[in-house]
């Protein structure tokens, strides 16, 4: 897969812009408020139909500007495709693929991958299960539909557990209701603990090459689920009912899957506790390249990459290894200055809200 094209109008800071780029290494640079990230933004819009920083979608339109459009052209593994994404202050937005409307955004998903870091990523490592858990869910369901349903389930029959472990009720009327809410919560249990568990075991191989490799071999990764201990649904029911006084006296469901985590390991020690940042960092970008990867075994067809800002906390050996790594996919990496003279890039120099091609440089073959 790779993007071939932008356009842009009236998309925040850009009036009316259209960019070409080049299969391997985008490096987009230029000073700071000039319109990087927001160009990343537009682009990682086609891949989810979101944008990862704006909570209310309008705030994409330019501020001087009632409607907005990303336009971007699409070179396959087979033919080509055209998605537009269309907003408006008035209206929801309107997106479309080879110029048809889409129905639902899910409609979108799968067009055109893209895998997004930024700093912000770090959460990935540092703050609480939650986001871990969430890295798994986000990367399962974007392969696996069935995953969506069974998650949503789940959250819902825990719900109605721990509303009911609120009620006051006697304990033996307790163990009654309980049994069906348990036997449902073990069944979606037992399934979600196995899709995580896959999950990870294709992750690790992809993560601990890509770690090994920017770290030059100098550190290893290695990244363990943390679950429920039981795996069969009666094992699971049982270990629910033993919890029921525990659950009662605490107000919520304290056995589960809702609980599982992620630890990861560099050279034998737990990073969330005892890494430096840059370790963290690294750690984080190597699993989202290990998405990358996971990406491509399924879908057949390799993510476009983006990197927002991440050159700036890596030391310079990781910094080109990292580069050196990116050299197979599509990259678009956005930084204020770029000195890597030996490595083959497209050079984009941004601009208040449009490209400065009098200081675009294109180094790779395919222009
Ligand atoms: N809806 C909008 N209309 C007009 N301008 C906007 C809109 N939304 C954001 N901007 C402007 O876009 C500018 C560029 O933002 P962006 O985050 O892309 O900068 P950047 O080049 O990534 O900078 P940095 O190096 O600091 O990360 C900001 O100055 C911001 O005020
Ligand atoms: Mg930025």
């Amino acid at each position: 897969m790779e993007l071939e094209k932008i356009e842009l109008y009236n998309f925040r800071n850009y009036k009316s812009a259209s960019i070409n780029f080049a299969d391997g290494l985008n490096v987009i640079y230029g000073q700071n408020a000039q319109g990087k990230t927001n160009l990343l933004e537009a682009i990682y819009f086609c891949v989810v139909g979101k944008s990862f920083r704006a909570s209310r979608e309008r705030e994409v339109i330019n501020m001087q500007s009632d409607i907005a459009k990303i336009k971007i052209f699409i070179k396959k593994n087979v033919g080509k495709s055209v998605i537009e994404i269309i907003f408006s202050r008035k209206e929801k937005k309107t997106v479309k693929i080879d110029g048809i409307p889409i129905k639902k955004l899910s409609a979108l998903l799968g067009e055109f991958n893209g895998v997004f870091f930024s700093p912000d990523e770090l959460k990935l490592i540092k703050e609480s299960p939650e986001d871990r858990r969430r890295f798994m869910d986000v990367d399962i369901s974007q392969t696996t539909k069935q995953y969506v349903y069974i998650i949503s389930r789940y959250n819902e029959v825990l719900a109605n557990r721990n509303k009911q472990l609120k009620q006051n009720l006697p304990l033996r009327d307790l163990k009654n209701i309980m049994s069906i809410w348990n036997e449902q919560l073990a069944d979606y249990a037992q399934k979600i603990k196995k899709y995580r568990q896959n999950f990870v075991i294709s992750l690790m191989p992809y993560a601990k090459r890509a770690h090994s490799y920017i770290t030059d071999g100098k550190e290893d990764l290695l990244v363990e689920y943390v679950t429920i201990k039981e795996d069969t649904k009666e094992d699971i029911v049982k270990k629910l009912e033993d919890c029921l006084e525990k659950d009662i006296a605490l107000g919520y469901t304290t056995y589960g899957v809702h609980r599982d985590d992620l630890k990861v390991i560099v050279n034998g020690v737990d990073i969330r506790t005892y890494g430096s940042q840059g370790q963290q960092r690294t750690a984080a970008l190597s699993l989202k390249l290990a998405e990358l990867s996971i990406i491509e075994d399924i879908t057949h067809t390799r993510p476009v990459l983006l990197l927002d800002d991440v050159l700036s906390e890596l030391d310079g050996n990781r910094k080109k290894r990292l580069l050196d790594y990116c050299q197979g996919t599509q990259t678009f990496i956005t930084c204020t200055s770029f000195d890597f003279p030996d490595i083959r890039c497209n050079k984009i120099l941004i601009k208040n809200g449009d490209i400065d091609l009098t200081k675009t440089i294109c180094q790779t073959d395919n222009h």
